[in-house]
């Protein structure tokens, strides 16, 4: 593995600040020790054959990815659960809004898995249902929601992006947040607004950066204060009500070390993904979604230089896949997402083991009239035309 002289972290195996147990599971799960893990996971998914679909998402930890039948962003692993009519169980190596939206998108007879309920994501949590309906409310009192178009960032939950699909809007990803702006404008006219949940950055970024609004279009709905902390009048002024919400990972990337990297290493590319602060994606040369990360590195010339700004499993396993290229993290400690590495070695392997053994464990469901506005939501996306996020 190749390291840049860089004042950040190097890419050496970090402490994984994560080993805790979360949610109990029913029977036992396997100690993280034994040293028959992956000879039993592959065991287990050679006998459940092509029962079995394994989804991976890019933040997963080696020791899981490695048994992923497809790994992908969330636009990708959408498509993918939803194109396997064949597989009776999903197994979504991933976070919990992702496995809903796999539930919603497959068939009656499939069952979606998450190794470990206590996958969630901090971002999806910060819009919940009530707070968005208090806020749709405020908007009618300010005499606007006629014009508003809810839009949601695919991490949110079920519920959310059902609450888009029953008022006129859709979901996005990180991947097509530009021509779902693009397409929800055009829904009412020159008049038109958006409510983006729940990640403010991703709809900053796409919204300034790639639609060309001021950042005096955006406000700031905060749905811990009176009416937002806005002024109805505030309210009609903007273009793009932004939730406040933002991603606890990809919010610690600081404009303070792009500037020094700038300074201390002349040539070096900085590449992040979108729900990183505006101050550090107008400072990058290049920003996108985990699957554009992933591109853009392959496709670079051996010798180049990044700095990541994204998940650390993801970028220290694009540095160990790319030794001709000098590769860093974007940021001086160790950050991985915590909930994404709750699923391990063990917990993939109690899931599938339960599974030989005809038991169905950790299922996620969502229920039929929630999963029935979110898919209109999602099939919004899903028809949307194709085009890659990038700022270049
Ligand atoms: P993408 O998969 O859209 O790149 O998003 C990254 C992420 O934060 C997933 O939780
Ligand atoms: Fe949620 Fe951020 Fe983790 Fe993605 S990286 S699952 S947005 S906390």
């Amino acid at each position: 593995m190749t390291t840049v002289d860089l004042p950040l972290l190097p890419l050496g195996r970090g402490t994984d600040p994560n080993s805790e147990r979360g949610v109990d599971c029913p029977g036992s799960l396997p100690a993280a020790s034994d040293p028959d893990l992956v000879e039993r996971a592959r065991a287990a998914k050679e006998t459940l054959g092509s029962k079995l679909f394994v989804l991976g998402h890019h933040y997963q930890r080696d020791e899981v990815i490695q048994f992923a039948d497809v790994t992908g962003d969330s636009f990708k692993l959408a498509r993918e659960a939803a194109a396997r009519p064949e597989a009776e169980h999903i197994v979504f190596c991933g976070v919990h809004f992702m496995a809903e939206s796999a539930d919603i998108l497959t068939a009656e007879h499939q069952q979606v898995i998450l190794p470990d309920l206590a996958a969630g994501c901090s971002m999806a949590d910060m819009a919940r249902l009530e707070q968005v309906e208090d806020a749709w409310d405020a908007l009618a009192d300010a005499g606007i929601a006629d014009q508003v178009v809810p839009v949601t960032y695919m991490n949110s939950s079920a519920d959310i992006k059902a609450f888009c699909g029953r008022n006129g809007g859709a979901v996005c990803t990180s991947s097509n947040a530009q021509v779902a702006l693009e397409w929800a404008y055009a829904q009412h006219g020159p008049e038109t607004k958006v409510l983006f949940l729940p990640d403010q950055h991703l709809g900053r970024n796409t919204a300034v950066l790639q639609l060309g609004l001021a950042l005096g279009d955006c406000v700031v709905w905060n749905p811990h204060l009176p009416n937002g902390g806005l002024t109805a009048q505030q309210l009609r002024d903007a273009k793009m009500i932004l939730w406040k919400g933002h991603c606890s990972v990809h919010g610690r990337f600081s404009p303070d070390v792009v500037d020094e990297l700038r300074e201390t290493h002349p040539g070096i590319n900085i590449l992040v993904h979108p729900e990183c602060r505006h101050e550090v994606v107008t400072r990058s040369d290049l920003v996108g979604s985990t699957e554009f990360i992933i591109k853009t590195i392959e496709a670079a010339e051996p010798g180049s230089s990044w700095a990541i700004g994204t998940e650390l499993n993801l970028v220290q396993r694009l540095a160990d896949a790319h030794p001709d290229k000098h590769i860093a993290f974007l940021d001086r400690t160790v950050c991985y997402c915590s909930t994404m590495n709750r699923i391990d070695l063990p917990h993939f392997v109690w899931a599938l083991e339960n599974l030989v053994a005809g038991n169905v464990v950790n299922q996620i469901t969502v229920d039929p009239e929630t999963a029935k506005w979110a898919l209109v939501a999602l099939q919004r996306m899903l028809d949307l035309p194709a085009r890659t996020a990038a700022k270049d």
